[in-house]
């Protein structure tokens, strides 16, 4: 009899872009998720370059920042100030020979260095609007069909971000994904009473500290402790703590999308991931996974 594994690589029909170092772990977690059903289901998920589109037509997308960084509605100061702070820290982020606890004092560093940007910039309300809506923030393929399902099987999906989540929250309204089965964790900026930026809520979230340490809700997991089973889909190492919350873990499906720098971090992912998905900018196999559950 075909295995689950093998109906999902079938289904999924991109077996070159699928890297599994442990097909027996796989399907052992996949037959768990399946014969456990949507009720005992929870969806973790990454927004930047995970549950969004990392290129389209030969073109890098944007990431919440991005969408920033590249706006002519944002001051050219602004613009230049955040692409040096990028240039400098992007490449400390996926140094693949440094290790995580170096790496953190670095990202704590660009983060509030970013965020200052944003509140010395005075970004209003208003203008993040039309900002997403001209901006090259795509959702990708599948993915709005993925969060439908889910939302129509009640299974709840965290999108656990350290991008900004005022931002965020306006590219799945435009693509109208903001399903009621959707929660989001992230960086809020707080503005004042005529609309500008003046603060971020804490606590702040870069890509290193996603667990439940970061959570200002810890009652989030307490409310699906039921929920022994959970897809973890991210595209760094850090997002591999995302699940960390679950109470008595049971079946936890972690996929990687690998986007950038492949060659150097294919190791890494592959020691780390269950299921890696190399430079596919579809949500297609979590789109199988989640229909086969549900
Ligand atoms: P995430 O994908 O783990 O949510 O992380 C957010 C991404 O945002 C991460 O790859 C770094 C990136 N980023 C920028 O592009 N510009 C910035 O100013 C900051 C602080 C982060």
């Amino acid at each position: 009899m075909a295995s689950i594994l093998q109906k999902v690589l079938q289904e999924y029909g991109n077996k070159d872009k699928c890297k599994i170092q442990d097909p027996t772990k796989v399907e052992a977690i996949l037959q768990k998720l399946v014969n456990d059903g949507p009720s005992k289901l929870q969806v973790i998920t990454d927004f930047d370059f995970t549950l969004s589109r990392f290129h389209k037509d030969g073109e890098r997308c944007d990431s919440c920042h991005g969408i920033l960084d590249h706006s002519p509605l944002m001051p050219d100061s602004f613009r230049e100030k955040a692409k040096a702070l990028y240039q400098k820290y992007y490449y400390i982020e996926l140094d693949h020979k440094m290790t995580v606890e170096e790496k953190i004092p670095h990202m704590i560093t660009w983060y509030r260095e970013s965020h200052n940007l944003l509140i010395e910039a005075q970004v209003s309300k208003q203008k993040i609007q039309e900002m997403v809506i001209s901006s090259r923030a795509l959702l990708r393929d599948s993915a709005v069909n993925v969060l439908s399902n889910l939302n129509d099987h009640k299974v709840p999906v965290l999108i656990f971000s350290a991008g900004v989540g005022n931002i965020l929250e306006e590219v799945l309204h435009r693509e109208k994904a903001f399903f009621p089965n959707v929660e989001v964790i992230s960086n809020y900026m707080l503005f004042n009473e005529t609309g500008e930026c003046t603060s971020f809520k804490e606590p702040l979230i870069h890509m290193f500290n996603k667990n439940e340490t970061a959570l200002d809700s810890p009652d989030y997991f307490q409310h699906l402790k039921h929920r022994h089973n959970a897809l973890v889909l991210g595209d760094s190492i850090g997002d591999l703590d995302m699940g960390s919350g679950i109470h008595n873990p049971g079946a936890l499906l972690r996929v990687g999308f690998l986007n950038d720098k492949i060659d150097e971090r294919m190791d890494s992912f592959i020691n780390n991931f269950d299921v890696v998905l190399v430079d596919d900018q579809s949500f297609d196999f979590v789109n199988v996974v989640s229909r086969l559950v549900c």
